[in-house]
């Protein structure tokens, strides 16, 4: 095992599925106690929780009494915190802003970018304490527009902008950045048909989908002390498909 985050402690939110979970591996393989966070997936949580000799909580993120809690079972059962992930994220595979309903607007909008918010905001002194590193889980949606979920592109531009006022607010102690995925392989691929899917892949230069793991192993070095003087950015992984 690697030991490159030995007596680290991360928490990732949305920790259970996609690139969440390869965040969560990754940091076990490095040798950093993880909370694998989860909402609704208890089963996969404790599952991945306990195959990483980790921890589940849980907490709807965008409630902040449920953010409380989690931080209040993290403090217990680890006594601080080094590395925030601000990854849980909710989505609509929808066509036009026509279809987005205000409940939809709420959901989508509450958890990406109250959520991080709210986590941030909870373990901002734990971090401090710890001179940690919090990376968040933006998209390269709200770059280019061409999604037509609106709701989910304003929120992810709502992600890159925390990042940059938390970056200045929480210096010097704590670094804040985040990562802008474009097309990873996690469930998209079943939302487009076939000859959608390849004009995608024919836009992306490096010709492949990205994998959970191309984006974790970017938050991971985020995290580290090699990215010591990098703090506020957004870093774009999408096998080069856009160029703000
Ligand atoms: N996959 C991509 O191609 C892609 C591209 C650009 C950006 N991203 C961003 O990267 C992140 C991870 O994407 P993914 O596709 O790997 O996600 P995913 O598999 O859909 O997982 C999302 C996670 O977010 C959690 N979640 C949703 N709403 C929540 C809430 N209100 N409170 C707490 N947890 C909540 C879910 O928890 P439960 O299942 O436990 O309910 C789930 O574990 C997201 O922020 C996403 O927007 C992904």
């Amino acid at each position: 095992m690697e030991s490159g985050f030995s007596g680290k402690t991360a928490l990732v939110t949305g920790g259970t599925s996609g690139i969440g979970e390869s965040i969560c591996r990754l940091f076990a393989r490095q040798g950093a106690g993880v909370f694998v966070h989860y909402n609704k997936n208890k089963e996969k949580a404790d599952k991945l929780a306990e195959e990483i000799k980790g921890f589940s909580v849980q907490a709807d993120v965008s409630n902040e009494k449920d953010v409380k809690k989690m931080r209040e079972e993290v403090l217990r059962k680890a006594g601080g915190l080094d590395f925030l992930v601000n990854n849980a994220g909710d989505i609509d595979w929808i066509e036009s802003y026509k279809q987005v309903t205000e409940l939809m607007w709420d959901r989508v909008v509450d958890a990406n970018l109250k959520g991080t918010f709210l986590v941030t905001k909870e373990f901002a002194g734990d971090l401090s304490k710890a001179s940690g590193a919090v990376v968040n889980l933006g998209s390269t949606a709200h770059f280019e527009s061409k999604f037509p979920a609106l709701h989910y592109n304003a929120s992810k531009a709502g992600v890159a902008s925390l990042t940059k006022s938390f970056s200045r607010q929480l210096a010097p102690k704590v670094r804040v950045n985040s990562v802008a995925p474009g097309f990873i392989k996690t469930n998209f691929e079943e939302k487009y048909s076939k000859e959608k899917i390849k004009q995608i892949l024919d836009g992306i230069p490096l010709a492949r989908f990205g994998e959970p793991d191309d984006v974790g192993k970017v938050v991971l070095e985020l995290c580290s002390s090699k990215f010591g003087y990098v703090t506020g950015q957004t870093i774009i992984v999408d096998g080069g498909r856009i160029t703000p």
